[in-house]
Formats: C-alpha cells, sequence, structure tokens
C-alpha cells in the first residue's frame, strides 16, 4: 500500500467476494480455538468472515484491522449490531502493525499478498501474538491468477492504453510455499506449514466477470486510466476476451496457506 488508494467499492466488495468467503471458511476451520480468546481478523475487509469467527468465539473478541476506511464501515455496519463490544475495528497498516497488547491469534485471509515486505510483515505479526499464539492465514501465491495477468499485460501495451502505463509496476507478492516458510521461520515461528492449492473459480457470466475484476482483482490496475470511458473499455476487452476463450469467466486463481507459532517461553 503506498502509492496506490487503500480504499476500495465496499458495498459491491461485500456483495461479489463470495470465493473469498469459500477459501476463508476452510481457512478459519484450520483456526484452533476455544471460544474466549482475543483474535486479530488481519485484513478484515467487510467483515463476512470476522463473523463467522466471532461465531465461534462465543466469550471471546476479535480486533478488526483494515487499511481500508470504506472496508472498516462497512464491517462495523455489519458486525456492531450483531457482535456489540465484542469486536472493535482498527484502521491500520498491517506492514507497520503495533498492538496494545499481545493476542492469543491472528486470523487473515486474501490480504497478504497485497503486502510487498513478507518478512517485515511476519515480525510484525510475531510480536504482535503471546508466547504460544497462532497464527493461520491464506493469501493468493505461487502462479494466482497467472493466466489472466497474462492478458492484462497483453492489454497494457495495447495503442489505446499504453501511454497510461508506461511507469507501471506489478505490485503483489505471490511467494510460494518454501520461501514463505524460511520467512516465517527467520520471524521466530514454530511449527511452521505452508502449502499452494489451486482454487479455479468460474463467475457465473460477462456482468459478474466485469464487476468481479473491476471491484476485487483490477481495482488498482484501473487507476492509471484517466477516464470512466477508459476504464470501461478495459474491462469490455477483457472480459470479450474471456468470452470468447475455451474457459469462459474463469479465473485460475492459487492460494498460498500458511500457519505457525509464537513459541511458548523458554522454547528455543
Ligand atoms: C481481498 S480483501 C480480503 C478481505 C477479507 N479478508 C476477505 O477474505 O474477504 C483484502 C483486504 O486487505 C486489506 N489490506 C491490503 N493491504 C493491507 C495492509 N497493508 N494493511 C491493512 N490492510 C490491508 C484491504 O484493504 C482489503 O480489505
Amino acid at each position: 500500500m503506498s502509492r496506490q488508494s487503500t480504499e476500495w467499492n465496499a458495498g459491491t466488495y461485500h456483495k461479489v467476494a463470495n470465493p473469498h468467503v469459500d477459501w476463508g471458511r476452510r481457512v478459519l476451520a484450520r483456526l484452533p480455538l476455544r471460544g474466549d480468546e482475543t483474535v486479530i481478523d488481519a485484513g478484515c475487509g467487510t467483515g463476512r468472515l470476522t463473523a463467522e469467527l466471532l461465531e465461534r468465539l462465543p466469550t471471546g473478541r476479535v480486533i478488526a484491522i483494515d487499511g481500508s476506511a470504506n472496508m472498516l464501515q462497512e464491517a462495523a455496519a455489519h458486525l456492531r449490531p450483531r457482535f456489540g463490544d465484542r469486536v472493535s475495528f482498527v484502521q491500520a497498516d498491517l506492514q507497520h502493525l503495533r498492538v496494545a497488547a499481545p493476542v492469543d491469534a491472528i486470523f487473515s485471509t486474501a490480504t497478504f499478498h497485497w503486502i510487498a515486505d513478507h518478512g517485515e510483515l511476519f515480525r510484525r505479526l510475531f510480536a504482535a501474538l503471546r508466547p504460544g499464539g497462532v497464527l493461520v492465514a491464506q493469501c493468493g501465491g505461487g502462479p494466482n491468477i497467472a493466466g489472466l495477468m497474462a492478458e492484462v499485460k497483453r492489454l497494457q501495451q495495447d495503442a489505446m492504453f499504453a501511454p497510461y502505463f508506461r511507469d507501471w509496476r506489478e505490485f503483489w507478492e505471490f511467494a510460494d510455499a518454501t520461501t514463505t516458510a524460511e520467512r516465517l521461520v527467520t520471524a521466530g515461528f514454530v511449527n511452521v506449514a505452508t502449502s499452494l492449492e489451486e482454487a479455479p473459480t468460474a463467475l457465473a457470466g460477462a456482468p459478474e466477470y466485469h464487476e468481479f475484476l473491476e471491484t476485487v482483482v483490477l481495482r488498482l490496475h484501473l487507476e492509471p486510466l484517466p477516464s470512466a470511458a477508459l476504464r470501461t473499455s478495459f474491462l469490455d476487452r477483457l472480459t470479450e476476451m474471456s468470452a470468447a476463450s475455451d474457459a469462459p469467466f474463469f479465473l485460475d486463481y492459487w492460494r498460498l496457506n500458511l500457519s505457525g507459532q509464537r513459541p511458548e517461553r523458554g522454547e528455543p
């Protein structure tokens, strides 16, 4: 989150991020909880998974952290009436995270690939955990959406769009499992586990594909385009290419699973 906007169209994200909720539920199922812990949801977005995390913590609390004010506002509107003061909201950049008191666990989905320096991120998360606390997370990794990004790159070089992408640099960190395990160990984590899994995702049709790319995948790729007409043309062209392909409206997602534990006091 450096030169680009940290903001999202949170209302639309809340409606369309169904693949993220499906993936996130499986990550949440891997988080061991008694029900009375304090857990950070790191990159909570609009809080659909935060709500499911809170349901698993009948006497616990969640600190919902996100860099986007829009996302936090949408999350608060859904979660405050249901969970009251068992959930608190913090606008912060996870890359520079500091917590007032260490927490029992950190849960995170579909967020870490937006952060460039995973070594520093993992050091910050480690420092936010109490001894024995766990990190259970998933983000984009490996060859995540490589097929889509090859099409985006070709389109960025098209005469209609190229002038606006002269200084373009890709910003995602789609790390692999081995590198991530090394980074977690370097940050101090034990019981480290990492894996990559394929998560092929088909959207229902052209309008859904267009809206999903605009809101979720390419919101920052559209930023350099100076008019709504150009942004729509860019999305229209991608949607037409996908419609004409062998796998219409398909996204070649890959997810990186990662977990680790802060050693109990006295452990090496
Ligand atoms: C794709 S959304 C995922 C939201 C939610 N976890 C889900 O699975 O639906 C990514 C979220 O990460 C947040 N984010 C990205 N980079 C961040 C950073 N450096 N610090 C805090 N939040 C960040 C974004 O604002 C956004 O809400």
